[in-house]
């Protein structure tokens, strides 16, 4: 069988970072973006030939299109599209205090959590190969079901909207023949999952991959967990 070519967002680090050094183990082929390959040195000490790094930064069109661009020279088609990057604001780790909300800044959640992986999503829609998959790394805090607690204002609303977004990608005509679904990683010892988490990122990474090597085109539009269990929406 021939290997698969793989595209990860937010590859510099944590869970991204995870997905390329267990994708390459498995011998795949994989673009791996971030927003500053120069300062991205654990992601360069993964060097493969197998390994294309490249600058996306989701919040931003242009830097899209060039990404576009840079993978277009190197390969035909996409076999995974993982929408990983996304932001937790620092004060959203420590407080759920609704006056301190700065909606500036919430905006900017909403640009990369949710629009950016829309935006990547639809730039690279024309390279994925037919049965291809596009996974777009949620959260628990996106469930409107589970949501019974006042935390992370933006960071839970803004991964509500990635869910609609895949959702609604997912019913797309465009994407007939894919598999568009979201997948919440579990709470991982990460910058953004701090230190207290459960899971280590090769745990919950290794069950994403358990996941998506499961996914058939019927099983489009799916909320799914790290371990394959389903999620309330
Ligand atoms: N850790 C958890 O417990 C947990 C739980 C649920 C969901 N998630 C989700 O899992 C994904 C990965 O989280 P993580 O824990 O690995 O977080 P992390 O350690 O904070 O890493 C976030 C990654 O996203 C990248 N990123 C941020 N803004 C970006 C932008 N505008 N364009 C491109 N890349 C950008 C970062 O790049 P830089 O290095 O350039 O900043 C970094 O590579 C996120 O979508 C997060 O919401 C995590």
């Amino acid at each position: 069988m021939t290997p698969k070519t793989v595209l990860i967002t937010g590859a510099s680090r944590g869970i991204g970072l995870e997905f390329v050094r267990q994708c390459l183990a498995r011998g795949e082929r994989v673009f791996a973006a971030c927003r500053s390959p120069q300062s991205a040195h654990r992601l360069a000490a993964l060097a493969s030939d197998r390994l294309h790094i490249i600058p996306l930064d989701v919040a931003d069109a242009d830097s899209i299109a060039r990404a576009w661009q840079i993978v277009h020279a190197q390969t035909e088609a996409l076999d995974v599209l993982i929408n990983n990057a996304g932001i937790l604001l620092d004060d959203e780790k420590i407080s759920d205090n609704l006056a301190a909300l700065d909606f500036e800044r919430t905006i900017q959640v909403f640009r990369v959590n949710a629009v950016g992986a829309l935006m990547v999503a639809r730039e690279f829609l024309g390279m994925m190969r037919q049965g291809g998959i596009i996974a777009s790394i949620t959260s628990g805090y996106g469930s409107l079901t589970l949501h019974t607690h006042s935390h992370t204002y933006a960071y839970s609303a803004s991964k509500a909207a990635l869910n609609m977004f895949m959702r609604a990608l997912a019913h797309d005509r465009l994407t007939r023949g894919l598999c568009v679904v979201v997948v919440d990683p579990g709470w991982v010892r990460t910058d953004m999952g701090t230190d207290a988490a459960e899971l280590e990122p090769a745990e919950s990474v290794g069950g994403m991959l358990r996941v998506i090597d499961s996914l058939r085109p019927a099983d489009t539009g799916r909320f799914l967990r790290w371990d394959g269990a389903e999620m309330p929406w």
